[in-house]
């Protein structure tokens, strides 16, 4: 088997993690890596002949390397170098869901014009072989929908809050010290980096992507302690779930905190661990739960991809084999509005007579129904009250909630989470 020259763009967290692992694949000889500072110190070695450089272009020249790892990350440069290597015919193997759920129909369509594979198994889900997984081994069913925990950080975060019993901002800085969350932790809280995955997962599932400003997002920023202990009091823990549905060519795609029945198997999919389940109409439902990121974890899909592309350069034509099929237009993704699902509501209210009547007159007024009601604490004037529904559409609770705002009897909206349903869908 001839050898094949691999080079490499960055040298972070998951690139260290790369020449570990690529140094022991005897058929890949790692020839170049560049990195934006060369007087950075380093852990670890390069391989004895690979080079350090902080010219990318020296890369994207050199005719002899014929994969390339992008591991630096970021929509800019790295879309502008992936599409230079492309042109240059380099195959790609990347773990950068940003770029590749902003600009993922142009760089499909790229590669499919110049016969090269885009491989991005990192992208999504670290470790998990999820991306093999639903574009491989379940080619021969239809997906409807894959849903589930898709970002450590947060699920570590989420997992601290319940198991200390502790608020968001010091389970945040707790994690920024262990090295699950950034300095910036907005893209992961905020459920962008969901939104990116789910864009992905989109474009294998049901060949678009969706664009990640088409996607609602939810925040766990505002999550408050006192929820995640009444939800555990219900039966339920509080998750970020992401979910991408499709139905009648049409998708439904949402990134939000929700709670998860406890006997749901996405409940103690728990610290900086993924849990997926995809559907598909064969199969029925599979479930994949473990690393969703980690320098090992990420750097095992990669290297893995590598490993797979280049037993594949050996043969003639296999490109097209490897390239899922990927339309160039966006997806059509439906307005958040129509998602209905059960809500959980907890509302701080003046303790006087009537209020309770207030909230059903307006609740009716916009098609909700209420399972359940109990007034949890009562402190001098005012009463704390937990409302579960039965599913209700987005916009009616919008509406709801707007009124209920505008009231003089609510003095604070403590939360509006949904209620996962594995049937939650649009109306
Ligand atoms: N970390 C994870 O667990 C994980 C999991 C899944 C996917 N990913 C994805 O993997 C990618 C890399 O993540 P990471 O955590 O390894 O990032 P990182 O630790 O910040 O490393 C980024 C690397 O890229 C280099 N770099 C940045 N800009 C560059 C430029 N303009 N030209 C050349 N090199 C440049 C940096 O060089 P210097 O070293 O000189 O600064 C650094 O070596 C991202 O797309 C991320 O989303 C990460």
């Amino acid at each position: 088997m001839s050898k094949i020259v691999v080079g490499m763009i960055g040298l972070g967290t998951v690139g260290q993690g790369v020449v570990r692992l690529i140094s022991g694949c005897k058929n890949l000889v790692l020839k170049k890596v560049a990195v934006a500072n060369l007087t950075k110190a380093r852990e670890g070695q390069l391989p004895g002949s690979c080079q350090l450089t902080d010219d990318v272009s020296s890369l994207l020249n050199d005719p002899e390397i014929e994969i390339l790892i992008e591991v630096m990350g970021g929509e800019k440069p790295a879309l502008d170098y992936l599409l230079q290597a492309i042109e240059k015919r380099k195959h790609i193997i990347t773990a950068n869901k940003e770029v590749l759920a902003k600009h993922g129909p142009t760089l499909f369509e790229k590669a499919r014009s110049k016969g090269v594979d885009i491989f991005f198994e990192a992208a999504v889900a670290g470790g998990l072989p999820l991306i093999s997984t639903i574009h491989k081994g379940l080619e021969a069913n239809e997906i409807s929908s894959v849903v589930g925990i898709m970002n450590g950080t947060t699920n570590y975060i989420l997992s601290q809050m319940t198991e200390k019993g502790i608020g968001f901002d010091v389970a945040l800085a707790d994690a920024q010290k262990q090295g699950f969350a950034e300095a910036d932790p907005t893209a992961d809280v905020d459920g962008h980096d969901v939104s990116y995955k789910l864009s992905i997962l989109s474009a294998l599932a049901y060949g678009r992507f969706a664009q990640p400003t088409s996607i609602y997002k939810e925040s766990i920023r505002t999550l408050h302690f006192d929820d995640i202990k009444i939800a555990a009091e219900l039966g339920y823990a509080i998750k970020l779930i992401g979910i991408t549905k499709s139905k009648d060519g049409e998708l439904d795609v949402l990134v939000a905190p929700m709670l998860v029945p406890k006997n749901h198997v996405l409940a103690a999919v728990s610290l900086s661990n993924n849990g997926i389940l995809v559907n598909g109409s064969a199969v029925g439902e599979i479930v994949m739960v473990g690393p969703g990121a980690g320098q090992m974890p990420t750097a095992s899909a990669i290297v893995g991809d590598t490993i797979n592309l280049a037993n594949a350069m050996q043969l003639p034509d296999f490109a097209s084999y490897f390239q899922p099929e990927i339309e160039t237009e966006w997806a059509t993704v439906k307005e958040a509005t129509t998602w209905r699902s059960p809500y959980y509501l907890r509302l701080i209210v003046n303790d006087t007579p009537g209020v309770i009547g207030h909230i059903g007159t307006i609740f009716g007024a916009h098609n909700i129904s209420i399972r359940s009601l109990i007034q949890k604490d009562t402190k001098k004037d005012e009463a704390s009250i937990v409302i579960v529904t039965h599913e209700v559409k987005k916009a009616d609770m919008d509406q709801a909630l707007s009124k209920l705002q505008k009231s003089d009897f609510l003095k604070e909206l403590g939360a509006a989470l949904h209620i996962f349903t594995p049937e939650s869908n649009h109306a």
